[in-house]
């Protein structure tokens, strides 16, 4: 996350450089705010316990689903609506639900670097991150308390959602399954769902039209999806530096991504197809996947996918009154596009 800071004040620029500087004030004033809560909320009376919480907190991150919330409430009635206290604590909660999820997959994938630092589970164990990442659900939980009961279900819900894609995309799909078609579906709980319901939230929030809501919610989970598509792009494509994480985890963990299914399907090179059959654990055996896959038509094939994703995301926002906040949603879209470039 170091070298997309363009727009002073937000954590990450995210294709919002061309955005209506009002709105970026605005918007940068919210996640202001937001930042406060992540850090009241996690204290606790044993120190250790909030220093491992304020580890990823301080590390950063791009803060997406946050500021997708905080657009969403920009569709309500009026402006005072866009940043009320209910809109700052949903922003919060999501953020705090997709942390807990980072603890728990840096675990999963025996992950040793996030968001530019060292992951929990490498810098102390991974009792500490499974642990940690509760304390950071219940946390979620209790801020979604204060803002009612259906938001409380529609929480539970996604995290059911979530947690489910986790578990289908580690189970692997059976062999009825067409492989693409399981990816997709898997990417949309693990990933879709959380970023639907920041959009949701920001609607509900800010009273906005409950069609208006349905929009955000439907444009959040085809904009996750193609989050998740450019991540695993970014995972083969992208250097550490620029990513926060090491690259090839995927490959490390056996997980199949969008790119390396297109390649296998394309009469790949042998060595290639080889190397992809299972986990690979020697260094030099992920470089080699990583420079054949990098050179390969499916990298190329998932990016067509991803930017279709995109497409139809942005084609939702044509519900939308159109406002400076519709074309900032506009931009993210292609954001996450651009972002795997
Ligand atoms: C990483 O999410 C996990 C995925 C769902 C791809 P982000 O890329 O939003 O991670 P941070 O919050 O910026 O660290
Ligand atoms: C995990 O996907 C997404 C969730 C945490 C739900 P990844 O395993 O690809 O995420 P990163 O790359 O570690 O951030
Ligand atoms: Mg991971
Ligand atoms: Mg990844």
């Amino acid at each position: 996350m170091t070298a997309d800071q363009t727009v002073p004040g937000l954590p990450a620029s995210l294709g919002l450089d061309q955005a209506d500087p009002a709105l970026v004030d605005t918007i940068t004033n919210g996640l202001t705010r937001v930042e406060t809560v992540l850090r009241s909320v996690v204290q606790s009376d044993v120190d250790f316990v909030e220093q491992a919480a304020l580890h990823l907190v301080k590390a950063g991150g791009k803060r997406f689903r946050p500021l997708f919330t905080l657009l969403s409430a920009q569709f309500g009635p009026d402006e005072s609506t866009g940043t009320s206290d209910d809109v700052i604590t949903a922003a919060a909660a999501v953020e705090l639900v997709h942390l807990a999820t980072l603890y728990h997959d840096d675990v999963m994938d025996e992950a040793t670097m996030r968001r530019g630092a060292k992951s929990v589970n490498a810098r102390w164990d991974n009792t500490i991150a499974i642990l940690t990442g509760d304390f950071l659900f219940a946390h979620a939980s209790g801020l979604v308390a204060r803002l009612g009961s259906d938001a409380a279900r529609i929480i539970a819900e996604t995290m059911g959602e979530l947690v489910t894609g986790q578990m289908r995309e580690t189970v692997g799909p059976g062999p009825d399954d067409d492989a693409v078609r399981h990816y997709l579906s898997v990417i949309g709980q693990k990933t879709g769902s959380l970023i639907a319901t920041s959009g949701r939230y920001g609607g509900m929030f800010s009273n906005a039209a409950p069609a208006h809501t349905e929009a955000l919610h439907r444009f959040g989970d085809l904009i996750g999806t193609a989050f998740q598509i450019s991540d695993d792009i970014i995972d083969i494509a992208s250097p550490a530096d620029e990513s926060g994480k090491t690259p090839g985890t995927d490959l490390r963990e056996g997980v199949k991504t969008l790119p390396m299914l297109y390649a296998l399907a394309q009469d790949p090179d042998p060595r290639l197809a080889a190397l992809l059959a299972g986990p690979i654990t020697d260094d030099d055996d992920v470089d080699e996947a990583l420079t054949l896959l990098r050179k390969s038509p499916g990298l190329e094939q998932a990016v067509r996918t991803l930017s279709d994703y995109a497409d139809r995301a942005r084609a939702e926002l044509a519900t939308l009154p159109p406002c400076s906040a519709r074309d900032a949603l506009d931009m993210l879209a292609r954001y996450v596009v651009a972002r795997t470039r």
